[in-house]
């Protein structure tokens, strides 16, 4: 399950210790762009004793690398891979605009898996940050087996097509001269994109983390575009994501009546039922055993 993921520096040994405790159901520990530029080389050898030494229990474990083609990401990946292959389940690979970006460190992976004997293979996740990397997301979605989700870089991408600087969390549902959601085209299209091919859509994080009104109904609206889970980048933001992008009891009651009428209706030969007053079928059916696969 990936509905939470929680984004911290990587130089920050304090905030992985409170990371490791959370209930978050992925850890990200970054070495991009919350990590200053001084600290990159500090960033990749704490990240390495981190994972080496902390208790994660059940938790997805994740890296940010740089980015692929600048002067950090093919270190991060050689110097943190060897180290803690087994243990590591994804690589964040930000700012991606090509499937190259892709490709290249599926390679590096594939060689160091090779040389080192890795058992398990690591998974990537595509950052979405700029105009083309979204023109070309359909590609970078398909570039590798590898891939299971596809991430969200609000602020990049915000900066990047030359967006008003109005407010800096949020998805413009607290702007009321936009009448709606800002990224929607964007998430939409990553969602198209994304699962055509099996994998996955991340949200970007919501910046405000005192706003828990603004975070759920950011969340929302995501999960309502067939988002599947959301960054956090303050453990107090964590709870309110899981139950977002979790079945909730009315969901599943619903599902579950959708079920047992469908049954019956099956039984007695018809295609189709009414429940509430509303006419169901089997695409009906499809979308209630979805909400219910989402609880195993
Ligand atoms: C994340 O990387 C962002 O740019 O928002
Ligand atoms: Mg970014």
């Amino acid at each position: 399950m990936r509905r939470s993921i929680l984004s911290v520096p990587g130089h920050l040994a304090g905030m992985h210790q409170k990371a490791a405790g959370s209930s978050a159901d992925v850890i990200m520990l970054d070495l991009e762009d919350s990590v200053p530029l001084a600290l990159k080389e500090e960033a990749r050898q704490q990240v390495v004793t981190s994972i080496n030494s902390l208790d994660w229990g059940n938790k997805n474990l994740s890296i940010r690398i740089n980015q692929p083609g600048g002067q950090f990401a093919h270190r991060d990946i050689l110097e943190i891979i060897p180290k803690c292959g087994g243990k590591l389940n994804s690589i964040v690979i930000p700012k991606v605009s090509t499937p190259a970006d892709v490709h290249f460190i599926d390679k590096l992976l594939e060689g160091l898996e090779a040389e080192f004997n890795l058992a398990n293979k690591i998974a990537l996740e595509p950052s979405i940050e700029d105009p083309l990397g979204l023109e070309n997301v359909s590609e970078i979605a398909a570039a590798s087996s590898r891939n299971i989700t596809l991430v969200f870089g609000i602020a990049d991408f915000s900066s990047s097509i030359g967006a008003k600087f109005i407010s800096i969390y949020g998805h413009g549902e607290n702007e009321d001269f936009y009448p709606g959601h800002r990224w929607h085209y964007v998430l939409s299209r990553m969602v198209i994109a994304g699962k055509a091919r099996g994998l996955s859509v991340i949200d970007a994080p919501y910046g405000n983390f005192k706003d828990s009104v603004g975070l759920q109904r950011s969340a929302e609206l995501a999960a309502a575009l067939g988002v599947d889970g959301k960054w956090a980048i303050h453990p107090t933001q964590i709870d309110i994501i899981n139950s977002v992008f979790s079945p909730s009891i009315e969901e599943i009651e619903r599902a579950q009546r959708v079920m047992d009428v469908y049954k019956i209706a099956v039984a007695e030969g018809k295609g189709a039922a009414e429940l509430d007053g509303r006419m169901i079928d089997n695409a009906t059916l499809r979308l209630a055993k979805i909400t219910l696969e989402k609880l195993k």
